[in-house]
């Protein structure tokens, strides 16, 4: 329920919209609005801010074992297809599927979930996409098959709990989650979720290339540049904020899992023996940045990756994780993950191949047991000039996604309360309590009437404050309403121009949350709003 409210209000107040919208929309692609934009600029702006352009390369942070330097990249979207190959992206970015001959539909084998049931001496598995409702689906979908009422469930013989469907051998007996006929799915089959493309004006396979998944690989390969002409020792991080696309099979939950994304990355380049004590560092700076931010600690939660969860790069990952409303009680999101990479990806891209330890033996051999892949062939170790030690750093890896995080700041914000409307009714207000850095306007500026120079005057003020914040104007309407709209939209301040500003040059400032209305003079607005958005 509240989803559907954060859902339309995104659309009503222009925070989200679907991409091609007037052509029916594309799945798996959002547009962000006029308020959108500006929120989401926030949010990469204080990830960028606070891990790359304010940090601090002189003093140990708290926490930090030692000093060290952040640097930035921007790659490009489309590199070297053997980029992915020895990333392992080509061989291992799959997801398996299964499709229903019935309806067509095609489902991630890993999320249909199912029931034993027998009824009219005959057994089924009937299934449902895994979620909230999913034991209510089955139930309809095994009634259906059946031909029974809803009043007679009783005659539904439940065998065992839940199982997803990646228990099941055979799907003989299995009703797809939108098949009537049991037995329509077929096989499992890999798809790869990367989007292909080609090129130049070759259309073969020579001019193959793909749109990254991730943004990490663009660093890896950079790494020695970066590293040359910065002249930096290590550690070292580089970070980057840019697109990434996945084919993913089911985009769902509003914008939680798209199919054009973008993501903040940071690859955080270090001694081997140092990488766990940078690994614990970057795992409780990145929670703390959310925090921060005005995410509550009681929705988000950090959770450790076991052995069978681990990507194939990784040989450690936590994941940020954060009770968005669209999940069932007691499950979390992922908002972010903190992998311990070790050496994988340097060592890929200059060997071509896979590392043993986390990688299946056979994408790394071929038939006649060479490397698959052939690597840069480039030497992407690091020597330490003061201890001469040569090593192939290891890799620390804080992976946000932009829009993730986004998502999470709208519905944490998202508030309803009682407030009193201008004749003093109590009315319910629909308020974003955005903290003030990432609100899409930092104030609004009003004229209480529309005369007696009170417009000019909030105009000057607005004209001026807009040279250093993102301001809005409104003259239109009764007063209280104005409110209620930059309550929706999560302005921090409102400022009202009134009779008393013509002759003393004070005006009025409201807070968002609190509701109090100070008087300060028109100069002190613009010291008040810079304090709130750096937390004093
Ligand atoms: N380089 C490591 C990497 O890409 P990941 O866990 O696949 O790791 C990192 O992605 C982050 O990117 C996720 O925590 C999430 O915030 C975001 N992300 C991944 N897939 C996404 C999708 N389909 N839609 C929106 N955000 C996504």
């Amino acid at each position: 329920m509240q989803m559907e409210s954060i859902v339309s209000l995104c659309k009503r107040r222009g925070f989200l919209f679907q991409s091609s919208e007037i052509y029916g929309g594309l799945n798996g692609f959002w547009d962000y609005g006029p308020l959108g934009v500006e929120l989401k600029r926030n949010v990469r702006e204080a990830w960028w801010q606070d891990m790359v352009s304010r940090h601090d390369d002189m003093s140990t942070l708290p926490g930090a074992p030692t000093p060290f330097s952040m640097e930035g990249l921007d790659c490009t979207i489309l590199m070297h297809p053997q980029v992915w190959k020895c990333s392992g992206h080509y061989d291992l970015f799959h997801d398996f599927m299964v499709d229903c001959r019935e309806s067509k539909k095609r489902y991630r084998h890993d999320q249909i979930n199912g029931r034993w049931v027998e009824a009219k001496n005959k057994r089924i598995f009937v299934t449902a996409q895994a979620g909230d409702d999913e034991q209510q689906k089955m139930e309809q979908r095994a009634l259906k098959f059946f031909n029974l009422r809803a009043k007679n469930s009783d005659d539904l013989q439940w065998d065992g709990g839940v199982t997803c469907l990646t228990e099941i051998e055979d799907f003989e007996q299995v009703v797809g989650p939108d098949a009537k006929k049991a037995g329509t799915l077929t096989e499992p089959r890999e798809f790869n979720l990367m989007f292909k493309t080609f090129v130049g004006a070759l259309s073969g396979e020579e001019g193959a290339a793909y749109l990254r998944p991730e943004t990490a690989q663009g660093i890896f390969v950079n790494f020695k540049n970066v590293l040359d002409s910065t002249r930096h020792r290590l550690p070292l991080g580089i970070a980057q904020i840019g697109k990434s696309f996945r084919n993913e099979i089911t985009p769902r939950n509003f914008t939680f899992r798209s199919r054009e994304f973008e993501q903040m990355e940071i690859e955080f380049f270090c001694h081997p023996d140092q990488s766990a004590d940078w690994y614990r560092y970057w795992r409780d700076r990145r929670m703390a940045w959310y925090t921060k931010l005005g995410i509550s600690s009681d929705r988000m939660i950090m959770r450790e990756h076991d052995d069978a969860e681990l990507a194939h790069y990784s040989v450690g990952t936590a994941d940020i994780e954060y009770a968005f409303p669209f999940m069932a009680e007691g499950e979390y999101g992922e908002l972010e993950g903190i992998s311990h990479r070790g050496d994988f990806d340097l060592r890929s891209h200059m060997e071509g191949k896979l590392d043993e330890k986390t990688c299946p033996l056979e994408v790394q051999l071929d038939e006649d047991g060479k490397p698959k892949w052939k690597g840069s062939g480039k030497d992407l170790s690091y020597r330490d000039d003061l201890t001469n030690e040569k090593y192939t750093p290891h890799v620390i890896e804080p992976s946000a996604g932009a829009d993730r995080a986004a998502l999470a700041f709208l519905c944490e914000a998202y508030t309803e309360d009682q407030a009193p409307d201008d004749k003093g009714k109590m009315q319910t207000r629909t308020v974003m309590r955005f903290h003030p850095r990432i609100a899409p306007m930092k104030a609004a500026v009003f004229p209480l009437v529309k005369k007696d120079g009170m417009p000019e005057k909030a105009k000057e003020v607005y004209l001026d404050l807009k040279r250093e914040f993102n301001v809005f104007y409104d003259e239109k309407g009764a007063v209280g309403r104005r409110y209620r709209r930059q309550d929706e939209a999560g302005t921090p301040y409102c400022i009202t121009v009134d009779g008393q500003t013509l002759t003393d040059g004070t005006v009025t400032i409201r807070d968002r949350d609190s509701l109090e209305q100070q008087r300060i003079k028109i100069d002190e607005c613009a010291e008040v709003i810079r304090k709130r958005i750096n937390d004093e």
